[in-house]
């Protein structure tokens, strides 16, 4: 029979994985989202490539209600836009023009839920949110 590992030991390595995953998790959030990492892992759950006419097309069109994305984003998202109730100035949208847009995966997806909520009257699906980032990371000014 093996004798049981010591306690001590056991106990340390328990600390070292936990101590190793907390550094994991802390770099995770330190070392943000890039709008190309968010992008991918939109175009994986759609099990399809953006399409970034298609995101053009969606993000300037109604859909059945009273606002487009492009409402409040305008639809040359590399400027600033305006909301369309409260007359905010909303910062530029793609990435070119906004080095903070799509660089952390919770804020983003808070406001495309929100938004698409306001848009559509549902939530986006995984395809739609693919083209949108498509279509606004090829945006150049
Ligand atoms: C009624 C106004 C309004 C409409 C319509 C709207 N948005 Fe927004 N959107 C906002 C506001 C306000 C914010 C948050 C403030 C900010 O980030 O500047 C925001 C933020 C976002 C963000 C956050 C990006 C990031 O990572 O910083 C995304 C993505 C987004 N909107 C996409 C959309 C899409 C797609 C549509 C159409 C389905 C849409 N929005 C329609 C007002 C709007």
């Amino acid at each position: 029979m093996t004798p049981p590992r010591p306690p001590c030991l056991q106990r340390a390595r328990a600390v070292c994985l936990a101590l190793l995953s907390v550094a994991a998790l802390a770099g995770g959030s330190a070392q943000a989202a890039t709008p190309a990492d968010l992008l991918a892992g939109y175009s994986a759950a759609a099990g399809a490539p953006a399409v970034a006419a298609r995101g053009q097309a969606f993000f300037t069109t109604k859909h059945g209600r009273e606002w487009s994305c492009a409402s409040c984003h305008g639809a040359t998202p590399l400027r600033a836009g305006r909301h369309a109730g409260t007359g905010k100035a909303i910062e530029a949208l793609a990435p070119a023009a906004n080095p903070k847009r799509f660089t952390d995966a919770a804020t983003t997806e808070k406001w495309f839920r929100r938004n698409c909520n306001d848009v559509l009257g549902r939530e986006c699906s995984a395809s739609e949110k693919a083209d949108v980032l498509g279509w606004l990371q090829s945006l150049r000014p």
